[in-house]
């Protein structure tokens, strides 16, 4: 399995994509408009690929203090293998160092709260939408 790294000048290409992307988030779906917004405009685009098939991604923004999480899905081929999930969060961590960002952040998850536990993610709010986590990197 590779990870790929989208420049925001590769991100054309990418738009294509779009229906694989929103069926790998199980009943999150991301809306279409949301998704062509994000692969346009975010920093970082990651991809897991194995023989050509897209596996999972990452969706990363850089902000003034932090970079931010937008959304990591790993379609449901890719959870059996293990660790891909992992890996993507990983890549996102030295690009946050790349940036000499202090901090990562994800917004509002509710679904997979144990998943970031286990990266030493930590909640730093709660509303009715879900909880903010982040995590301090270490530049
Ligand atoms: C959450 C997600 C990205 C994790 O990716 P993954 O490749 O399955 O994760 P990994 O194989 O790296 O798992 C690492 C650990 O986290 C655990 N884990 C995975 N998904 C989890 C979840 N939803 N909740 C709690 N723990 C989870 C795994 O069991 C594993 O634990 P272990 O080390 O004790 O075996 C993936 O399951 C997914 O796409 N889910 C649907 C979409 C989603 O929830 N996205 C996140 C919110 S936007």
């Amino acid at each position: 399995m590779e990870i790929i790294r989208y420049s925001v000048k590769e991100r054309g290409k990418l738009l294509k994509d779009i229906p694989v992307l929103q069926k790998m988030c199980g009943y999150f779906t991301p809306l279409e408009e949301w998704l062509l917004e994000k692969i346009k405009n975010a920093s970082d685009i990651l991809y897991a690929v194995k023989e050509n098939e897209i596996l999972g991604f990452l969706i990363a923004d850089k902000k003034e203090t932090h970079l931010e999480i937008e959304l990591i899905c790993v379609s449901i081929k890719g959870r059996e293998i293990k660790g891909i999930g992992t890996t993507l969060m990983k890549v996102a961590e030295t690009i946050a160092k790349e940036y000499r960002l202090p901090e990562i952040r994800l917004d509002a998850q509710f679904e997979a709260e144990g998943f970031y536990k286990k990266l030493n993610y930590t909640n730093y709010a709660r509303d009715d939408h879900g909880v903010s986590m982040k995590k301090a990197i270490n530049a």
